[in-house]
């Protein structure tokens, strides 16, 4: 039997500064599945990721996370649900100031239920997961642009949350670097059992990490399907993005 989904979103509508992003976006996203969500840039992906958040509330529709509806809550109410969901934000920096290892464990000092040793382990086992055993303490200035990276994942990931979010999580790095963030992505999914929902402009991500792939297309969801169907698909607009994108990677190769 399949399991119901961990979210559902129902004809969510969202105007932002007299522009209508969101036009009845209508997504279900199943445990433990790898969700990818690409189209064109300013087209309101990451505001979709902000309401699944409940950072941004919809003017018509639903967000279920498990059987709660968002939409209906209190802040208050919404805290705890968002504990149970990680984001990996856009252009996402560390704070320069901490430790790599005080970067990682931020959200479960913030939690305060760990004691200190408790999440140094904790952290430790992060580090490992990214790749980066042993680099507590490290300043974030001391460290290359890809281990940032992998730190950032790290922190996002720390609290095992059951639905994690990244927002292009590999811009603005070369092929090398975005093919083991990529990788990483899907093995911390697996290890900590995670559904994944990947914002990315990036093809050759995608079809490596997707289970689906959504296509955000003038503020609902145009189309829904395996990588390989996504891939191969006939339809002009989803061959459209599909080529275009592929082409400004192969520019930039
Ligand atoms: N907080 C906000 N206030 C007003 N407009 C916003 C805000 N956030 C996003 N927008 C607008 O909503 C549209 C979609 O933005 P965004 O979700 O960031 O696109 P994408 O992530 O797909 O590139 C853009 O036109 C953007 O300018
Ligand atoms: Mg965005």
């Amino acid at each position: 039997m399949q399991k119901p989904p961990i979210l559902r979103l129902r004809g969510v509508h969202k105007s932002l500064r007299g522009q209508h992003v969101l036009r009845g976006v209508d997504l279900d996203i199943a445990d433990g599945e790898n969700m990818v969500i690409i189209g064109r840039s300013g087209g309101g992906k990451s505001v979709l990721l902000r309401h699944i958040m409940g950072l941004l509330k919809p003017d018509k529709g639903e967000v279920w996370f498990r059987d709660q509806n968002l939409v209906q809550m209190s802040e208050e109410a919404i805290t705890p649900l968002r504990r149970e969901m990680g984001m990996l934000f856009q252009n996402g920096a560390l704070f320069d100031s901490m430790t790599v290892g005080d970067n990682v464990g931020f959200s479960l000092v913030e939690q305060g239920k760990m004691k200190p040793a408790e999440i140094r382990t904790e952290v430790a086992r992060a580090l490992k997961i990214v790749d980066l055993p042993g680099q507590e303490y490290k300043m974030p200035a001391e460290i290359s642009g890809g281990m940032r990276k992998r730190v950032a994942l790290a922190r996002a990931a720390i609290t095992r949350p059951a639905l994690m979010m990244y927002d292009e999580p590999t811009a603005g790095l070369d092929p090398i670097m975005a093919d083991s963030i990529t990788k990483l992505i899907a093995r911390l999914g697996k290890e900590l059992n995670m559904t994944n929902i990947v914002v990315t402009h990036d093809m050759v991500s995608a079809y490596e990490m997707a289970d689906r792939i959504a296509m955000l297309h003038e503020g609902k969801i145009y189309a829904i399907a395996t990588a390989k169907e996504i891939e191969t698909s006939d339809d002009p607009v989803i061959k459209r993005f599909v080529k275009g994108m592929s082409q400004v990677s192969d520019a930039v190769f």
